[in-house]
């Protein structure tokens, strides 16, 4: 098993080095744009549970574009099971083009959500120990890595770091022959072999402040 994950973290390190190409955004413009987000959410990017929407404000503006673009192209929220990127699909289509998915991109990152509460219930001491393998992309602190195109996961909302595993895992998001980057990350979510490890793996994120 750790063979496979070496393995595949060195496949993520040289996609990293060709693949993270991205012109930066102008967020003054985006903001104009952000107003068709704000209703799910919310004007801070904070996220709001009864919408199952997460935080995005402060997410790194690299990874918030790739997601709009997978979201656009149908590389996420297409399979039939995924009920909450099926709201987010058309959304995403709104966006008419590749410069204005970089301008709301960087207004959406340069917003401060305050730090989400805690709903998951799970042993944060036993996730640490299933956290190490994420370690090696996402950082000590869950603070993400752009070299090897893993986002930020401290300052997420625990529902949804919770059932983007459940997501992998199954199959919901990342088995797409398009989807890159979500084939990286479903061997890691596989390596979660029970429902209280996901749970206590998301537990110890949430306990990681940003
Ligand atoms: C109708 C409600 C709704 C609106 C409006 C909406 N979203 Fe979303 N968005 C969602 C939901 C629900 C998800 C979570 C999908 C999932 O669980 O996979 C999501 C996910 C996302 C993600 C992925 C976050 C991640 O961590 O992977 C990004 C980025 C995003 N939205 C950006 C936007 C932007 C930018 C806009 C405005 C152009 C917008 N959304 C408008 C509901 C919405
Ligand atoms: C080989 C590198 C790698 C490892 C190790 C890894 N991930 Fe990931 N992870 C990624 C990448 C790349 C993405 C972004 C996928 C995309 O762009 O759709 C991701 C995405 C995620 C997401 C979705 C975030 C969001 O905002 O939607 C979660 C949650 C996550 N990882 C949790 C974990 C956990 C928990 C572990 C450890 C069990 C882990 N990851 C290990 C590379 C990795």
């Amino acid at each position: 098993m750790y063979k496979l994950i070496a393995i595949l973290i060195a496949f993520a390190l040289s996609l990293g080095v060709t693949m993270t190409v991205n012109a930066a955004g102008d967020a003054a413009k985006g903001k104009a744009l952000f107003q068709y987000c704000e209703a799910c959410h919310g004007a801070q990017g904070e996220g709001n549970k009864a919408y199952n929407a997460p935080v995005i404000g402060g997410q790194e503006a690299w990874y918030v574009e790739r997601q709009l673009k997978n979201f656009k192209s149908g590389i996420r929220g297409a399979d039939h099971r995924d009920v909450n990127g099926a709201q987010m699909f058309p959304m995403a289509r709104t966006m008419v083009d590749d410069d204005a998915i970089a301008n709301v991109a960087a207004y959406v990152s340069s917003l401060k959500p305050p730090a989400p509460t805690a709903t998951v219930k799970g042993d944060p001491a036993a996730g640490k120990t299933s956290f190490a393998v994420c370690v090696a992309c996402h950082g000590a602190n869950a603070e993400g890595n752009k070299a090897l195109n893993a986002p930020r996961l401290s300052g997420q909302h625990d529902w949804y770091v919770m059932r983007q595993i459940k997501n992998f895992k199954e199959g919901i998001r990342g088995l797409n022959p398009k989807d890159t980057f979500g084939a990286q990350m479903r061997p890691m979510a596989l390596t979660l072999a029970t429902d209280d490890m996901i749970s206590n793996v998301t537990a110890y994120i949430q306990s990681l402040k940003r």
